[in-house]
């Protein structure tokens, strides 16, 4: 096999996603079997030969993370015993992020647990997208590229030609994100003041920054169950701002979180398709959808052939 063949299988997981994947790049996805045991233990077998071949598996951790975080696993291990000769974990949404340091006695740092097993399963890089803290790629020993959505958001934005407008950092670790927003788009800069009283429970105290009469933009990596947002877009009503737009990477949107943006007074949130869109979130008018298919292919495209991905980021 030359050097530069390469193949691209998928989890379970995200499966509309990795097709757009491969479509963009004029391929199919590899052949395999994935599947259970009748006791639920994952059983996987590829059916192509990887000998010597450049792999790449596609595997969000989407709901039911646990179970999709092992298939990953497995389908590397199998890879690895077949003589693959480089394999790249391609994880459009990396769950356990948020737990990334000890914060509290006696909790784990999942985030770094997360790391050690998808290296010790014989990853050999990773291609993921707006990790939720950098530092997490220090976790590896192992390259790691870490894709931004933002060019993708930038120009939707530029195209809404949206005047007045202060982009919104919902909590102080966003506002290195939200000021490349605001420097893109020529924009004000605010920060939302929150305070976590327990976990999934947000409060936003204060808005730094002037954001009446704006138009604004919330800009985040994740929106979990929607408290941050909703209760940021509160606070920024309270201050008298004008409409109010969201930009986030990952909608996870569990519980009761479409509810809580069809009550709120957002114009639209924007996601991407790092997690899959659920039915009923297909249906909602203030939830739009960008994807990140194409800016995936193209890295996978440069991986393999060993150019760059900096361009990725403009
Ligand atoms: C926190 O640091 C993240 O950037 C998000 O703000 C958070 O995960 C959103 O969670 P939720 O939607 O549950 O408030």
């Amino acid at each position: 096999m030359t050097k530069n063949k390469y193949l691209i299988f998928s989890g379970s997981s995200n499966l509309q996603l990795a097709k757009q994947i491969v479509g963009n790049l004029k391929k199919k996805l590899g052949q395999s079997s994935l599947g259970t045991f009748s006791d639920g233990e994952i059983r996987f077998q590829s059916w192509e030969n990887v000998r010597g071949a450049d792999v790449f598996i596609i595997q969000s951790f989407t709901k039911d993370i646990n179970f999709h975080i092992m298939e990953l696993l497995l389908m590397c291990d199998a890879f690895k015993r077949a003589s693959a000769r480089r394999i790249t974990a391609v994880i459009p949404y990396y769950a356990y992020a948020r737990q990334d340091r000890k914060d509290r006695p006696r909790v784990p740092i999942s985030a770094k647990l997360i790391a050690d097993l998808l290296e010790t399963s014989g990853f050999s890089r990773i291609l993921a997208i707006d990790l939720h803290a950098n530092q997490i790629q220090g976790f590896f020993n192992i390259p790691v590229d870490n894709l931004m959505a933002l060019p993708i958001f930038i120009s939707h934005f530029k195209k809404m030609k949206l005047k007045d407008l202060v982009i919104v950092s919902p909590d102080a670790g966003g506002v290195e994100r939200a000021r490349i927003f605001s420097q893109k788009l020529k924009a004000g800069l605010a920060i939302a003041d929150k305070r976590r009283a327990e976990a999934n429970v947000a409060e936003i105290m204060h808005i730094i920054g002037d954001v009446k009469d704006k138009n604004t933009i919330i800009v985040d990596d994740i929106v979990d169950t929607a408290g941050t947002m909703t209760e940021t877009v509160k606070a920024l009503k309270k201050n008298g701002a004008k409409k109010i737009y969201a930009a986030c990477t990952h909608g996870i949107l569990s519980g009761k979180a479409l509810k809580k943006l069809a009550d709120s007074p957002i114009e639209k949130l924007f996601i991407t398709d790092t997690i899959p869109l659920q039915e009923e979130l297909a249906a909602s008018k203030k939830i739009e959808v960008l994807s990140v298919a194409d800016l995936f292919s193209q890295a996978i495209c440069s991986i393999n052939k060993e150019t760059s991905v900096s361009k990725l980021f403009k």
